[in-house]
């Protein structure tokens, strides 16, 4: 999983440019989120071709605060270079979703391009009252409702190996 995060991110994700092997952050924080506490085998889902993974997907338990009412931080998402843009990523976060909306989970929450997530339903997570870790992060940290109970507005917190980043 590491080597596809590694290939997946080999270029920043906000500029485009090449990073360094060691600047590619979301590889050693999937191994750490595997290893956490907040980890949730059900929602760590692959794309398969030839017997590769060439795509992945997880989300880990978070938390809004001050309440302390689960919820779940989706990330990183990544699909191998040689096979993006043919509906790999699509296909994954939809799967996500579902899962978790089987789960009665309440909430989905990630840092990412708005124009990418929009499409799943993802929204400002100002709008629906969860602030972001960050307040730089703007409209890049985004929401998702899902079929559980609505969650009290707070603050999200994601599972610790983010904290570390
Ligand atoms: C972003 C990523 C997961 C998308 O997966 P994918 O399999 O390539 O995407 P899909 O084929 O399912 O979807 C393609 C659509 O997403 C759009 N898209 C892909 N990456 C995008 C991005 N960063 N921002 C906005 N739109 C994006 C494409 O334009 C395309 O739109 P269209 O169908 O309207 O033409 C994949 O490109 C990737 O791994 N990128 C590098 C890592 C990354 O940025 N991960 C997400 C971090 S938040």
């Amino acid at each position: 999983m590491r080597a596809l995060h590694q290939a997946a991110f080999a270029r920043d994700p906000a500029t485009g440019r090449k990073r360094a092997p060691a600047d590619v952050v979301e590889a050693p924080l999937v191994d750490e989120l595997r290893e956490d506490p907040g980890f949730l085998p059900h929602l760590s889902l692959v794309a398969v071709s030839d017997d590769a993974i060439v795509g992945h997907v997880i989300a880990t338990r978070g938390w809004i605060e001050p309440h302390g009412s689960p919820a779940l931080g989706l990330g990183p998402l990544g699909v191998l270079p040689a096979v993006q843009r043919q509906g790999v990523g699509t296909v994954l976060v939809h799967a996500l979703l579902a899962v978790a909306e089987a789960c009665d989970e309440p909430l989905v929450a990630l840092l990412g391009d708005p124009a990418y997530y929009g499409r799943f339903g993802f929204r400002a997570s100002a709008d629906l009252g969860i602030t972001a870790p960050d307040p730089r992060w703007g409209e890049h940290f985004q929401a998702r409702l899902l079929t559980g109970p609505v969650p009290a507005p707070g603050t999200f917190r994601y599972a610790e190996p983010f904290a570390r980043l």
